[in-house]
């Protein structure tokens, strides 16, 4: 089998002939940021903000961003020539690969630019209809997690709790309110209000996180940003995760209760037609879809 195609440092290469230093700051220090943009038939969902979270994080670590939104945009679109289909694009910028290993960050570095793509794995259908298991965890991340940082090893470790257990996700709660899980975002239900927590710095406000939040406002679903406790998650009529790769979830069981009747719930349902709907919508639109 040949090599699907990547993009390294300009130019499409087979992803096995990549190499990269081990002084690379990404490999050494995780000092590095990416993005993932999911792609349905060819079009790009939300590419522009997935490519401004891009430029909000290189900012957040002074990084300078080796390239416009129309210019990643430009790449993903001729990466995406050699990948049809549905797929996700994974980007990712380090701070580039020193001569020697020191912290401080070195100047005139030219950043490491890393793209690829693979098949997208949807939720399966019986994830759709029944729900998914998760459970929670003390969140022990750092305090700046609205950076989308290479430098995963929390949210990884965070993963790991409820893939011992058989579950798909962690929730994860800092000092008795809800933040997000280790690789999507969470939102409550209770009496048919939403709830998604606040945007500040101790989530990843994510892309579907926002998109959801649109959907409701049009949609009229009401929906709430706010704090939220441990207590409203664990007594809520429904929990739901959002992400890039995840869509909108339903969470059916959380530490092995179950969450409201145990099934998903009338408001998940009406936000996941919602979702699809705006899916479909995409195809007409081309190739970059707001
Ligand atoms: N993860 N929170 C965290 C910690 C995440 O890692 C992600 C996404 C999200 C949701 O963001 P978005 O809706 O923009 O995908 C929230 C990606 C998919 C990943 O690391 O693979």
């Amino acid at each position: 089998m040949t090599a699907p195609i990547a993009h390294f440092n300009g130019k499409l290469t087979p992803l096995d002939q990549i190499s990269i230093s081990p002084l690379d700051r990404g490999f050494i220090f995780g000092d590095g940021i990416y993005e993932v943009v999911p792609v349905y038939g060819g079009t790009m969902l939300r590419a522009r903000e997935h490519f401004e979270r891009l430029q909000r994080s290189c900012d957040e670590i002074r990084l300078q961003n080796p390239h416009t939104t129309d210019e990643w945009i430009r790449l993903s679109q001729e990466l995406l020539k050699h990948h049809p289909g549905d797929q996700s694009i994974y980007i990712q910028v380090t701070r580039g690969a020193p001569k020697t290993r020191d912290h401080v960050m070195p100047k005139g570095l030219t950043p490491t630019v890393f793209m690829m793509c693979y098949p997208r794995v949807p939720p399966t259908r019986e994830q759709v209809e029944n729900g998914v298991a998760c459970v929670t965890h003390r969140d022990f991340r750092w305090e700046k997690c609205n950076i989308k940082s290479t430098s995963l090893l929390g949210n990884v470790l965070a993963r790991q709790v409820s893939a011992d257990v058989g579950a798909v996700e962690t929730i994860l709660i800092r000092d008795g309110h809800v933040t997000e899980a280790s690789a999507s975002n969470v939102f409550v239900v209770k009496n048919g209000v939403v709830a998604a927590p606040p945007q500040d710095h101790l989530i990843l406000l994510g892309i579907t996180y926002e998109l959801l939040v649109r959907l409701a406002s049009e949609g009229k679903v009401k929906l709430e940003i706010r704090p939220i406790t441990e207590a409203e998650l664990r007594a809520a009529d429904e929990v739901w995760l959002s992400s890039s790769t995840k869509e909108v979830l339903a969470v059916t069981t959380l530490d092995g209760k179950p969450v409201g009747n145990g099934k998903p719930g009338g408001a998940f349902r009406r936000m996941h037609a919602l979702f699809q709907e705006h899916k479909a919508a995409l195809k007409a639109k081309g190739a970059v879809a707001a």
